[in-house]
């Protein structure tokens, strides 16, 4: 090192006395080996997309107007005027649905290879946590755009927030700030979407990774992948952190191709006066308007909060039925699949219905 750069250095370090030896020994973390495999480590791409959600969205906000008539001018003006807003608002829309497919997939891997079992139940808390905040992103953020399709979107929700037993009406109206949906709920949503949650979702991730660090990533011994105890780990940082990067480069591929050949289209402007002959929430809701559709409101409400209500404690529930009825493990893995092919089948059936 010459000696300027060795000034430079003190300079640097007298500026901001901070201690890298800690930052070191912290990246170099040892990581078990099965998270060489993607589906082990889907976390870090939902928290990439996650990132390119953050930089996209202050992106249409310099354009957005969040006022019932200018909200639908301005998203037109983004997607056909300004110089590429049409492919900021492609890949916010993009890397959104990628976002919670990778979400779920996360989920599903969490769940069967029993990573929230003690002492990670806590975490799992904090995950669900993350999963209900990310479909409200995805909820709030579809009602921005004022098309007929997501003003009748949002419209079904409220009703369905409605009719939650004893506190429904009050969630309802404090989602719409009255009892209209107008310009009081497009401030409201907006100020979810682009303040509240994107604190919460800071928060959450940051006990997430917290925790992650404390506890380690579960163990999972791959039949047929048996190492030798020095095999079986390797650093976080450089070897994990580059997987990851290399991961968001192929992400960040495929979203600008799939931006390219489907660019975010624009519907007929919000219409209140007039219902469409066919509401559609978004992919990610079709699950719970085909359980509308197939009950009532107040039972797909009910059905929801339990089914929900289940998820949301099943680690504390499964410790209960292992302890005072014997569960075996196996049975946790049954339920986990019928849910999820519940989940799959109405899906798609709401998917493929007119
Ligand atoms: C914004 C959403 C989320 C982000 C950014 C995130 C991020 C991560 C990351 C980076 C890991 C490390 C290992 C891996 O990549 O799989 C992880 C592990 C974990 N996540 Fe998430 N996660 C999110 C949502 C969720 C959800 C919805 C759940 C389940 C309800 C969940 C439960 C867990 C648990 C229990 C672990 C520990 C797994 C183990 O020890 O093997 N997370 N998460």
């Amino acid at each position: 090192m010459t000696p300027e750069m060795k000034n430079i250095k003190t300079g640097l370090a007298e500026l901001f006395p901070f201690n890298w030896e800690l930052l070191r020994h912290a990246g170099a973390e040892p990581v078990p080996f099965h998270l060489k495999k993607w589906w082990f480590c889907l976390g870090g791409t939902v928290l990439y997309l996650f990132i390119v959600q953050v930089i996209t969205g202050i992106a249409l906000t310099f354009y957005y107007v969040p006022s019932p008539d200018q909200a639908y001018a301005s998203v037109a003006a983004i997607t056909n005027e300004i110089r590429f807003g049409w492919f900021f608002r492609s890949l916010h829309k993009w890397s959104a649905n990628f976002m919670i497919i990778a979400l779920f997939l996360h989920l599903l891997r969490v769940f069967f290879t029993g990573a929230y079992r003690q002492p990670r139940q806590l975490n799992w808390l904090v995950g669900m946590m993350l999963l209900g905040v990310t479909l409200t992103f995805g909820f709030t953020g579809y009602s921005l755009v004022y098309e007929q399709l997501s003003f009748w979107g949002a419209t079904v929700a409220c009703n369905l927030a409605d009719a939650v037993p004893l506190i429904g009406p009050t969630i309802g109206d404090l989602l719409r700030g009255g009892s209209e949906i107008g310009e009081n709920t497009l401030t409201r949503f907006y100020i979810l979407h682009i303040g509240v949650l994107p604190m919460v979702v800071f928060v959450l991730i940051s006990l997430h990774i917290l925790l992650i660090r404390l506890q380690g990533v579960t163990e999972v011994p791959l039949e047929g992948e048996e190492l030798p105890e020095s095999e079986r780990h390797f650093r976080f940082w450089p070897e994990h952190a580059t997987t990851e990067m290399l991961i968001g480069v192929l992400m960040m591929y495929v979203l600008t191709i799939i931006a390219l050949i489907f660019p975010a289209g624009l519907g007929a402007p919000a219409d209140p006066t007039t219902t469409p002959a066919h509401i559609k929430p978004e992919w990610f809701f079709y699950f719970n308007f085909r359980l509308l559709k197939l009950t009532s409101l107040q039972v797909s409400v009910v059905l929801t909060m339990v089914m929900g209500g289940v998820l949301f404690f099943w680690p504390f529930i499964e410790g209960w039925l292992m302890r005072k009825l014997r569960m075996p493990p196996a049975v946790s893995v049954i339920i986990g699949v019928i849910a999820f092919l519940g989940f799959l089948i109405l899906t798609v059936w709401e998917g493929l219905a007119a």
